[in-house]
C-alpha cells in the first residue's frame, strides 16, 4: 500500500482547479440506468469511487467507455443483469442506488444491503419505505434487498431525514413509474439538485429540485444526454483549508462558491478572507486562525463532510473550538491520529472540544475514511517535520491527483509505497 508523504512548513500559493464532483457523478452514473442511448458525462473525476461505479454499470451489461480524459460514455441500452455484485456494493455504499433505476427499466432489483462503515451504521431504510412506498414488493434477506414491480407507481414519501442518498434513489426510481411522486423534507444538497437537472435533460419531468419537496411526473421513456459534472465542493473546501492552515493565498478555478457557502463563512470566522467570482474562489489567510464552532448540517448548513478537515484546521486555532456532529453518529476516529501529532482534542459523543494549539509535529498516522485522511494531510501540511500518511486507498476514493496539486502549490509532499514494517515496529 501506498504512503503519502509530507514535510511541513511550506506556504501554499497559486492556482488550483477543482475536479468534478464526486457524489455528484456517483448519482448521475446511477441515473444513466434509465435511458436508452448513450449518456456523455464531462468533468468526470478519475477516482476510486467512480471506477468502481463503471465496474458496477458494466456488471449490469451498460456500455462504459472513456472518450477522452475525464469524459465518459455511458449507454445503458442494453441493460442486462438485474444484479448488483456484492463486492462492489461492499466496497460503495453509494452503488446501492442503482436499485431505483433497475426497478424502472427491468421490473426487479437484486442489490446487497452496503454495510456500515467508519462514520456510522448507514442504514438504508429510508431507500426501502421509498421503493415500496411506490409498489415494488421488497424483501431483505441473505444480505441482499430484492425488489420487484411490473410498473412502479407514483406517491408522496415524507423522508424522516433530508436524506441526499435517499432523495437521489427515489427521485431517479419515480423518473420511469406511473403518475406523480412527490419527495417530502428531502435533501437540498447541491449535487441532488445537479441530479435533477441531469435527469430533466434525459427527459424526465422533475420540478422543485434543490428545495425541500420534489415532484417528478414519471414518464414511459428517457434518452441519453450529454452532462457536466458539478465542482467538487469538498475538494474545494480541502484545498481551501489546506491554504489557510498553511498561512496561504490560493485561488481554485471550476469552483463554486454558492455551493461552498457555509464553508466559505466559517473560514471567514477564523480570519481567512475569502474572495469570490463567478466560479473562483480566493482564499487567503495570513495569520493564526481564530478559533470557531462548527454544528454539521444537512445543505445549506455546514457540511459534515468538511467537519474532519475544518477540525485539522482548528487544531492550530487561537483559542477553543466545538465542533457538534449532527449527521452522523461516529465520525470522529481521525481525533486520536490528530493526537498523535500534537493536537489537544476531547471527544464525547458528537461533540469534540478543540484546544488550538502553536504547533503541530509531523507524525506516523493512518487514514480511516476519505475525509479523515485530508484531515491529516492539511494537519501534515502545517506540522513541524515528516509526517507519514498511510490508507491513501481511502483518499483515492475522493480525491482526484490530490498529491500534485498540492505540491503544484508549494507542498513538500510525494506518494511512495510504503516504508515496510521493520521488526522492531512489527512488535
Ligand atoms: C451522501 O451519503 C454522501 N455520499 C456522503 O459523503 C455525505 O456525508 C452524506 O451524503 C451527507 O451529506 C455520496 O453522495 C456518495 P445520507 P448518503 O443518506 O447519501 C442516515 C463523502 O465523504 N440515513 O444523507 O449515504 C445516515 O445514516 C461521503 O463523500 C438513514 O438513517 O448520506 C446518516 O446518518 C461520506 N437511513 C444520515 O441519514 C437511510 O436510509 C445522512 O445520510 C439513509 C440515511
Amino acid at each position: 500500500m501506498d504512503s503519502i508523504y509530507i514535510v511541513g512548513g511550506n506556504r501554499l500559493t497559486g492556482e488550483v482547479k477543482v475536479s468534478g464532483s464526486k457524489n455528484g457523478t456517483l448519482a448521475i452514473m446511477a441515473g444513466a440506468l434509465l435511458a436508452k442511448g448513450p449518456t456523455i458525462l464531462e468533468n468526470v473525476p478519475r477516482i476510486t469511487d467512480v471506477h468502481t461505479m463503471m465496474e458496477m454499470l458494466q456488471e449490469l451489461g451498460v456500455r462504459v467507455r472513456e472518450l477522452e480524459p475525464n469524459t465518459f460514455e455511458i449507454d445503458a441500452t442494453d441493460l442486462q443483469s438485474h444484479e448488483a455484485p456484492y463486492d462492489l456494493v461492499k466496497k460503495m455504499r453509494a452503488s446501492f442506488c442503482v436499485a431505483g433505476p433497475l426497478i424502472g427499466r427491468l421490473g426487479y432489483a437484486k442489490v446487497p444491503m452496503p454495510g456500515g462503515c467508519d462514520i456510522g451504521a448507514r442504514p438504508v431504510d429510508f431507500h426501502v419505505k421509498g421503493l415500496q412506498m411506490l409498489g415494488a414488493k421488497v424483501t431483505m434477506e441473505h444480505g441482499y434487498v430484492e425488489a420487484k414491480a411490473d410498473k412502479l407507481k407514483g406517491a408522496t414519501i415524507y423522508l424522516d431525514f433530508p436524506s441526499a442518498g435517499a432523495t437521489q434513489h427515489i427521485m431517479t426510481a419515480a423518473c420511469l413509474a406511473e403518475g406523480v411522486t412527490r419527495i417530502e423534507n428531502c435533501a437540498m444538497e447541491p449535487e441532488v439538485n445537479d441530479l435533477a437537472e441531469f435527469l430533466i435533460a434525459m427527459g424526465a419531468k422533475i420540478k422543485g429540485g434543490g428545495t425541500s419537496t420534489i415532484e417528478i411526473e414519471g414518464v414511459d421513456e428517457m434518452r441519453g444526454a450529454r452532462y457536466r459534472m458539478i465542482p467538487d465542493r469538498m475538494e474545494a473546501g480541502t484545498l481551501a483549508m489546506a491554504a489557510c492552515i498553511t498561512r496561504g493565498d490560493v485561488l481554485l478555478t471550476d469552483c463554486s462558491p454558492e455551493h461552498c457557502s457555509a464553508m466559505f463563512k466559517k473560514l471567514q470566522e477564523t480570519g481567512v478572507k475569502v474572495i469570490e467570482g463567478p466560479d473562483w474562489a480566493r482564499v487567503i489567510a495570513d495569520s493564526r486562525p481564530k478559533a470557531t464552532d462548527i454544528k454539521t448540517m444537512p445543505h445549506p448548513g455546514f457540511p459534515t463532510d468538511m467537519q474532519q478537515p475544518f477540525a485539522a484546521l482548528l487544531a492550530v486555532a487561537d483559542g477553543t473550538s466545538v465542533i457538534t456532529e449532527n449527521v452522523y453518529e461516529r465520525r470522529f476516529k481521525y481525533v486520536s491520529e490528530l493526537g498523535r501529532m500534537g493536537a489537544d482534542i476531547i471527544q464525547e459523543g458528537r461533540t469534540a472540544i478543540i484546544k488550538g494549539v502553536p504547533k503541530l509535529t509531523g507524525a506516523e498516522v493512518s487514514s480511516s475514511d476519505l475525509r479523515a485522511g485530508a484531515a491529516l494531510i492539511i494537519a501534515a501540511l502545517a506540522a513541524d517535520g515528516r509526517s507519514e500518511i498511510s490508507g491513501v486507498e481511502h483518499i483515492d476514493r475522493g480525491y482526484e491527483r490530490i498529491v500534485d496539486k498540492l505540491a503544484s502549490l508549494g507542498a513538500e509532499i510525494v506518494r511512495r509505497e510504503a516504508a515496510p514494517e521493520t521488526s522492531a515496529r512489527m512488535a
